[in-house]
């Protein structure tokens, strides 16, 4: 153990003494990490500060956020830091999907680069999914990981973007094809935020959370079909127990397996098919929940045709989704697209993950399979059971 020591003049002493490794040292050594991170659900912005400023004490913050977001809540944000003395830089990006790129990323890093922000200093992510993803992995690079805390403002990011850090921007090859495993240093919802969401956006959260129901946790499937209509409302009391449940079952998932080897999988589910369908779209007009809703009754439909269904799960999920307002078939995305895209736009998720596509099938409530040999035919039907024409359907109308 080292030792330490501090000089009259207040110098800093470190002495140590580490061995050289034995010739029979089958590992040299084990590098320890510290993750752990606490997550926060709160009602209002002062008691989201408070919460935040318990990790991030004194410290300079930039703020990564979106002009929407600080349209509508920036003024607060920068009112509370100003009362409680703390200092801080800001940049806003253009709203949505769009902005989780390169050159995005590029921007940032410069706009860090120009400022006084030190490693002793983080990054506040003040937005939805695409500022945690987008400012997590600037924070990732900028001086080889700069802290970062997420104060999320839509309840996609407070149900799942928020937590877990991944972080990564999108390509046009593939969605989040460059990015990095990044934890924050504290995570805070206030779901008081979620008064000024509109209804798509509040909508689209829900898509993350009927898929931890689904994977994981049959009483969250009973809650939210209980409250359905009052989610999709707005009610606060609602959707404060919505995020909380979705917290905890998100971070026990993520305890398990933090860099994804396997454990975390199942938290894919539907997604193998929701991000080659956001590719297709060029990240725009279709949000990522809507194509999540989509991608998860696809996949259920991929189940069902091969028997692995131990209970009836298609016609609830459809029903469900219905009463979210989220698409439950093809007529009902924002987009227009046909079945030869999609499944190209699969091919490139297939070579990174070494040859074989992943895809998480639902058994019952919470139990899945993660197969490895589904083929493009099967994914055909399933697409085709939800109303998606082939190119050369679309070609002779
Ligand atoms: N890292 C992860 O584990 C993870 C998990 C799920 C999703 N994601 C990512 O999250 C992203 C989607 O996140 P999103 O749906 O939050 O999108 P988003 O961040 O684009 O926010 C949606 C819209 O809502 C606006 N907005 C945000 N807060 C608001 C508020 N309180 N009031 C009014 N308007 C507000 C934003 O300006 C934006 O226009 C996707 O890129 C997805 O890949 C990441």
């Amino acid at each position: 153990m080292p030792t330490e020591a501090v000089s009259r003049e207040g110098a800093h002493c470190m002495s140590d003494d580490v061995p050289l490794p034995t010739d029979d040292e089958p590992i040299i050594a084990t590098a320890h990490r510290h993750d752990t991170y606490p997550i926060h659900v709160t009602r209002t912005l002062p008691a989201a500060l408070d919460r935040l400023l318990e990790t991030t004490e004194g410290a300079r913050l930039a703020i990564i956020t979106d002009e929407r977001v600080d349209q509508f809540h920036g003024a607060a944000l920068r009112a509370q830091l100003d009362e409680r003395g703390i200092r801080y830089i800001q940049h806003a990006l253009p709203p949505g999907e769009r902005s989780k790129s390169t050159g995005c990323a590029l921007e940032l890093w410069d706009w860090l680069a120009g400022s006084q922000i030190s490693r002793d200093d983080y990054v506040l992510n003040f937005g939805g999914g695409v500022i945690c993803d987008l400012g997590g992995w600037v924070a990732s690079a900028f001086m080889r990981d700069l802290h970062y805390v997420n104060l999320s403002t839509t309840l996609l990011g407070q149900v799942d973007g928020a937590m877990g850090g991944k972080v990564a921007v999108n390509h046009p090859v593939a969605k989040n094809l460059i990015g990095a495993f990044h934890q924050p240093s504290a995570v805070v919802h206030n779901v008081g935020f979620l008064e000024t969401l509109d209804p798509r956006h509040l909508s689209a959260g829900m898509a993350e959370c009927v898929k931890k129901a689904i994977i994981a946790s049959p009483p969250y499937w009973h809650f939210i079909n209980e409250h359905a209509e009052q989610l999709v409302e707005g009610d606060l009391d609602a959707l404060e127990e919505l995020v909380r449940a979705a917290a905890k079952i998100k971070s026990v998932l993520v305890e398990r397996d933090p860099y994804e080897r396997d454990l975390r999988r199942p938290l894919n589910f539907g997604h193998t098919i929701a991000h080659p369908l956001e590719t297709v779209a060029g990240y725009q007009d279709l949000l990522h929940g809507e194509a999540v809703a989509f991608g998860m009754l696809v996949e259920t439909r991929i189940a069902a045709a091969r028997g692995v269904l131990a209970e009836p799960l298609v016609d609830p999920l459809v029903e469900l989704l219905i009463r979210l307002r989220l698409p439950d078939c093809h007529d009902r995305l924002p987009i227009d697209t046909c079945i030869e895209p999609v499944l190209q736009a699969i091919a490139p998720v297939r070579r990174i993950r070494g040859g074989s596509t992943n895809i998480v099938l639902p058994k019952k409530l919470g139990v899945v399979f993660i197969v490895h040999d589904v083929q493009n035919t099967e994914t055909a039907c399933a697409l085709s059971a939800c109303g998606m024409p082939h190119t050369a359907a679309m070609a002779n109308e």
